[in-house]
């Protein structure tokens, strides 16, 4: 498949996990791909491993207003335009409520909610001049339903749900559509951080909450980064044209909202 053949994609967190493997399956597809990352040298990497005439690394901070402008006119200058933005950088910090965790209340606001308007708003008026364009950004199942310990996560990923639906009816005029993907869980990085903290905290074995989390999954496993790219692809793809403003999960069955 060529679905994306000279396209320009962006994505955002394209350094490793998700980002990385949409990275991957796009220029599997013929696309030219953008890697935004706040990690220089895992985006470099990335790029390396597809080839640098297909692909670039450029460092960008989302949170930051002026950085996330620069990197996307750096993409521009290069290759003229952009045709997909995988706004997917994001993180989690898990923390209870009746402690003082306002700094990290904070950051998570900053980089899942803020970060993730900054991405989509940095795009929008190159699609809009452009008449096409399809971004996708990276929900999770904690913008649907939520746990403990997750107020700021659920917040922010809930947040970007109600954001999509409000892009998805201003940028669809210009032909652009916009989709949320609401993540269960992958084993990436980010998944195995919190599986440590909570192993940490309950004194259990580390692994021991990424086990319980496959055992009560209706598929007795989790997600992989490469499915989730391939939902990520066909959403940016023509074949999803007329999808938009849908929050989509997957997540082997979890919810079922
Ligand atoms: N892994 C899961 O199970 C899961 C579940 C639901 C949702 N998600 C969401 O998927 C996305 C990717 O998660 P992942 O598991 O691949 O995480 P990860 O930690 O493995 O990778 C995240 C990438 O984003 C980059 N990043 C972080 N902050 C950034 C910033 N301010 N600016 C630019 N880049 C930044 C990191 O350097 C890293 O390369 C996140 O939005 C996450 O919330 C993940």
């Amino acid at each position: 498949m060529e679905r994306f053949k000279d396209k320009v994609v962006v994505i955002t967190g394209g350094g490793k996990g998700i980002g990385k493997a949409c990275a991957d399956r796009f220029a599997s597809e013929g696309a030219r791909v953008a890697l935004l990352d706040i990690v220089l040298a895992d985006a470099e990497a990335a790029s390396q491993s597809i080839g640098t005439d297909r692909s670039m690394a450029v460092y960008c901070n989302i949170a930051d207003h002026q950085c996330m402008h620069d990197s996307i006119q750096q993409v521009v200058d290069k290759w003229g335009r952009v045709d997909v933005l995988v706004a997917n950088a994001g993180i989690y910090r898990g923390f209870p409520l009746a402690e003082d965790h306002l700094k990290d209340w904070q950051l998570v606001m900053d980089v899942d909610l803020t970060g993730t308007y900054l991405s989509c708003h940095a795009v929008a008026p190159i699609m809009m001049a452009q008449k096409s364009g399809s971004i996708v950004v990276m929900s999770s199942i904690a913008g649907k339903t939520s746990w403990p310990d997750s107020a700021a996560y659920s917040a922010a990923k809930t947040g970007n749900i109600g954001m999509v639906r409000s892009v998805a009816q201003e940028l669809g005029p210009y032909n652009v559509n916009c989709n949320a993907v609401c993540l269960g869980h992958a084993d990436t990085e980010m998944l195995r951080s919190v599986d440590a903290r909570i192993c940490q905290e309950n004194g259990w074995e580390p692994g021991t909450y990424l086990k319980e989390l496959t055992d009560s999954n209706p598929m007795r496993r989790l997600g992989t980064v490469e499915e989730t790219a391939a939902l990520i692809a066909f959403l940016a793809s023509d074949e999803a044209r007329y999808i938009n403003g849908q929050a989509i999960e997957i997540d082997g069955g979890r919810i079922m909202s």
